[in-house]
């Protein structure tokens, strides 16, 4: 078993960002669409906050919200930029840092990859209030390598079957490599708040079964909304478009949650976190 980084305690810098994970056992579940929508309500309550998308080799989020950028991660990494060329500005004053689109080698990252991302990602850290990662969908390396590095997981699942069996994998392997035992969830896609809890009850029956030391944190569901998609292919976020809709409102209720809590998880550095996950990697 991987330890992970938070064994070690360190004084807390007070403007250290929260990093949290939104991920996925199954893909297409909703992670891109919270993420982007989920940044711009924490940057409207005054928080700052920088997105890292960390589906590497299928740029999305930039895309999601209409905006184009020069530079992408690969170009870090190939050493044609630094990170203050890649920062792209959102709305609401986000900062992304996009993936790129297309590159299949970086589906799974190489050690000196890690580095130079943490290097990168840890020059920036005292701007930020929240760096949110959203990562690509199932059980890969990089998956599981950025779930580790964040102090708040959440995972998103949707009512099909499949999403739930999906979200349990993914769940027991961060249990099983990483010891990590506290995952938040978020049920999307949901036709009513009843379903959403059935969902929960049904993912901590599992977990129950199989461990006795997972704790699932509920933090809301979203309904199922039409408009969702068609803000999408506008590349606008939802919440933007239509503020008052209930999913609009049940996002800005779990953000809420977010910000009003604190990281289960006891807080170092960012690249404390990543260093000595890959640190420990290395070792084992
Ligand atoms: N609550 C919802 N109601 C209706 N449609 C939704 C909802 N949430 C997401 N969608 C739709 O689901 C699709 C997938 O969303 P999104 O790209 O955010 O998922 P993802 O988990 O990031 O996918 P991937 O695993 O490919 O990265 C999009 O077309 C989006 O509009
Ligand atoms: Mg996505």
């Amino acid at each position: 078993m991987i330890p992970r980084p938070e064994t070690v305690k360190l004084n807390k810098k007070s403007n250290s960002p929260q990093v949290i994970s939104v991920t996925s056992g199954k893909g297409g579940v909703g992670k891109t669409s919270i993420v982007a929508n989920m940044a711009i309500l924490l940057s409207s309550m005054g928080r700052k906050v920088l997105v890292f998308d960390a589906d590497l080799g299928l740029a999305n989020i930039d895309v999601m919200l209409g905006l184009s950028s020069k530079y992408n991660i690969n170009h870090l990494l190939q050493g044609d930029c630094d990170i203050n060329d890649i920062l792209i500005e959102g709305p609401s004053g986000i900062r992304i840092l996009p993936a790129s689109s297309g590159i299949q080698e970086l589906s799974i990252l190489s050690y000196e990859q890690q580095l130079t991302i943490v290097n990168a990602l840890d020059s920036f850290q005292d701007n930020f209030d929240y760096m949110l990662i959203d990562t690509g969908a199932g059980i890969s390396g990089n998956v599981t390598y950025f779930n580790s590095a964040a102090q708040r997981i959440v995972v998103v699942v949707t009512p099909e079957p499949t999403s739930l069996t999906d979200a349990y994998a993914l769940i027991k392997v961060m249990r099983t490599r990483y010891n990590i035992k506290r995952f938040e969830i978020i049920v999307n896609n949901v036709l009513s708040a009843y379903e959403g809890k059935e969902i929960i009850r049904k993912l901590i029956f599992a977990c129950d079964k199989f461990f006795g030391d997972i704790a699932l944190d509920m933090l809301g569901s979203i309904p199922h909304d039409s408009t969702i998609p068609e803000s999408i292919r506008e590349q606008r976020a939802f919440i933007e478009i239509n503020p008052g809709s209930e999913a609009s409102k049940r996002l800005g209720a779990i953000v809420k949650r977010i910000d009003s809590t604190n990281a289960p998880q006891e807080s170092g550095t960012l690249q404390f976190f990543f260093k000595r996950h890959i640190e420990s990697s290395e070792k084992g």
